[in-house]
Formats: C-alpha cells, structure tokens, sequence
C-alpha cells in the first residue's frame, strides 16, 4: 500500500484539524483533504509529532536488573561491579530477546529512533554482534544507531584499542568513548585521541561518555571540543552525560560551554540516571548531577535527552517513555519558564533527531511519514501526562496503536469523565 490518509489531525501549533496524505512513505501534503486511496488514519482531532528520538541508551543491559545480584546501593559503581557480574551470562539469543522487547516498548511510546551504546569490553563483542542483527531486523520500522562503547575503558581493559577497532569494522555506526573512567587522566587524552582517530579513519561520528561523575577535576569535555574544532568535526560529535559540568567553577563552565557551541558538539543529558546515580558522595546539600542545560541551552548548544537505562543494573525503572525523560529534564533543569519549556520536548524530537544525524526528520511536506498521534491540546501536555500516542506511524505505516483510555470519578455519587485538560 502506497498512500496513508490521517484526518483530523493538528500540526503545530494550527487548532484547525488538517489532513496529511503519505505516499511511499514520505508526507505528499498537509491540508487539504482529496479523498482516500488506501490506508486510512483517524486522528481524531489529535496533535501530530514526528516519531520521538532516544538519543541515548544501552540496549544490551536492559531488563537485566537483579540477576545475578540486584545493585543493593544503587550507586553507579556497583552498577558496573553488577554489570561485569553479568556479562558472563550474556549470549546473542538474550540480548536480542531484551533489546526487542525494549525496543517494542519504545515503539509503544512513538520512539522510533534510537541511539544505542554497546559495551565492546568483551573478546567476542556477543552483545554488539547481537545488536547488529537486531539493527538490521528492524530498519524498515525503527532507526537503530550502534555506538561502540567501552564501559571499562580503553586502556586499562585487555585489548581495548583493537577491540573498539574491530567493534568499528564489523559496523558499530558511531565511535565512542569514556575518557572518566581510565585510570589517569593522561590514558584518558590518550583514548580521546585515539577515538578521534578512529573516527577520522572510518568515517564515523562520536559520542563520548563525557565526565559522568561528580569530580570537578575530570576535565575531558574540553579535549573533546578541541578535537573536534581541530578535526573539522562540528555537528558530528556529541558528548553524553557531562555531569561534571554542573560541579565546575562558574568561570570555567562558562568559558567551556561557549567551547563548546563554537566547537559544535552536541550535548546529550540523561535526567533520570543521573539524579539517582550522581551527589552520592554528597551529604547535605546534595547535587542534583544532571548537566547544565539551562546554560548550555542559552548558549544555543543543542541539548538532547536519553533514556540511558531501562531496568538495568544503574536504574531499576522505565518504561521506554520519552515524556518522561522530557519531564524529568524539564524538573531537574528548572525549565519551567514559558520560553523554556519547548527545550523539553525538542530534547526528545528535534534535538535528538540533530545528534542522531537524521535526515528528512519533522512534519512538513517531503520528510519521511515517521508520526506519534496524541490525544492532547498542545505539546506542553506531552511533558505533563506524559501518554501513550494513540497511533504510531513508521513511514506511514501503522505500527503501534492504544486505545484512549478515559477515567471515571463519582462525584457526589454522579459519574463523571475525567479529562486531565482545563475546560
Ligand atoms: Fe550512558
């Protein structure tokens, strides 16, 4: 079936309900309605949204919380500690089974593109050869980037540069890193360096796990702007996490976020991790370790946000809901401003569409029929109720769909329907 028909469907900020004809696969037009040739969409008076972007997760821990030990502190370190515990027990088959089940889920929430990092710290690479035949299994319907990631370092694991290179040749799409996490800072320039490398050789964007720590010491988002201001490399870099950028000096983090908007890096924050896994070592007052988006974006960096973790050994919850992510942000960040709050929802659409490179990305004639239909007045609904869309299209094709749900409250012993909008 080539054409898709929505009716009754609001773009933007338009109150009038529009019609949106698709035909293979790309949005012919916006407007009127010249009758059906196929599928046919009932909007029902819905706001439409291009399909939402996960800029950040790791798809090869999901749902592995608990086994074969819960993280009983909660803290990043044990996380590792349990995440090395259950590498051992890894193989493509469960991989696969987790990451499918989680990527359904995303899809469920109108995420369609998806960024995930893969742990290469592993001879077999089990978990990044299982992600590739994922990748490939569902690139008609979700946008699967793979970044090689090296959770226990480059230089202080076994083989860790050839691995990362192989990782890279067997066709992990983007390079990445975590410079934080080596034993010296000097092995930690040493790895940026060599991930520059690698990017430049092959051809690959980078996206480092940058700083993700309390330590006003660890200093290597500067590094990564300069790379990439010297390699030319503006637009295809994008530094996750940098938690450590809300533990610098005032004079410093200014200086470092005009760095890094000259530069073009892009910043991807991940609110729900990093309230819960930074400000551990803290008593009172604790820091809240998100990044600072608020200044980052008046600089007019792009800030995206990630879910990061979905019921793995760092975060016991999620659903794979990026409103919720879009809401944490907005809380964590204080982005509650009138003029603020739009970051919010662009973290999890327009800015993360911008880290992931996509093209063809928005709703406007010509761009690819990627769509989430909410039952909602406007976006900030979105960042509030943080719902279900009601359909989801993958190049104009449905792939998710849930009925609305409507609540009764008896009041005063009359039945009434519950809306959660203002009338
Ligand atoms: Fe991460």
């Amino acid at each position: 079936m080539t054409e898709t028909v929505i009716r009754q469907v609001r773009v933007g900020d338009g109150r009038e309900p529009v019609t949106i004809t698709i035909r293979h696969g790309r949005i012919a037009e916006i407007g009127a309605d010249r009758g059906a040739h196929g599928q046919v969409v009932d909007g029902a008076g819905g706001l439409v949204v291009p399909a939402l972007v996960d800029p950040h997760i790791h798809l090869d821990a999901v749902l592995t919380e608990g086994f074969p030990a819960p993280n009983r502190s909660g803290t990043l370190l044990e996380g590792i500690e349990r995440w090395s515990q259950r590498k051992p027990y890894l193989t493509e088959d469960d991989i696969c089974r987790r990451a499918e089940e989680v990527i359904r889920w995303h899809m469920a929430h109108g995420v369609l593109n998806i960024r995930s990092h893969v742990d290469i710290c592993d001879p077999h690479l089990t978990a990044l050869r299982a992600l590739l035949k994922v990748r490939e299994a569902i690139q008609a319907v979700v946008t699967l980037q793979l970044v090689a990631f090296p959770q226990d370092g480059i230089y202080c694991f076994p083989d860790g540069p050839e691995l990362l290179e192989e990782a890279i040749r067997l066709g992990a799409d983007v390079v990445g890193g975590i410079p934080h996490y080596e034993w010296t800072r000097e092995d930690g320039l040493r790895e940026l360096e060599l991930a520059f490398g690698l990017a430049r050789k092959y051809g690959r964007p980078l996206d480092i796990h940058c700083d993700e720590t309390d330590d006003d010491q660890s200093r290597f988002l500067e590094t990564v702007a300069n790379l990439t201001r010297q390699n030319g490399l503006g637009g295809r870099v994008t530094a996750s996490h940098a938690t450590a950028l809300a533990s610098y000096n005032d004079p410093y983090a200014f200086k470092l976020i005009r760095m890094v908007k000259a530069a073009g890096v892009h910043i991807v924050a991940n609110p729900l991790d990093n309230i819960v896994l930074q400000g551990r070592f803290d008593t009172y007052r604790k820091r809240r370790g998100m990044t600072r988006v608020k200044e980052l974006l008046a600089e007019g960096v792009t800030v995206a946000a990630g879910h990061d973790s979905v019921m793995d050994p760092w975060y016991p919850l999620g659903s794979g809901n990026q409103w919720f992510v879009a809401s944490m942000l907005a809380h964590i960040g204080q982005l509650t401003g009138s003029d603020e709050l739009p970051a919010a929802w662009q973290a999890v659409t327009t800015a993360g569409a911008r880290v992931m490179q996509l093209r063809d990305y928005g709703v406007a004639e010509g761009m690819r029929a990627d769509l989430a239909i909410y039952d909602v007045p406007g976006p900030a609904d979105l960042i509030r109720l943080m719902p279900l869309p009601r359909w989801v299209l993958a190049a104009g094709q449905v792939v998710a769909h849930t009925p609305p749900a409507n609540s009764t409250v008896w009041w005063h012993g009359v039945p009434q329907t519950v809306s959660f909008f203002r009338s």
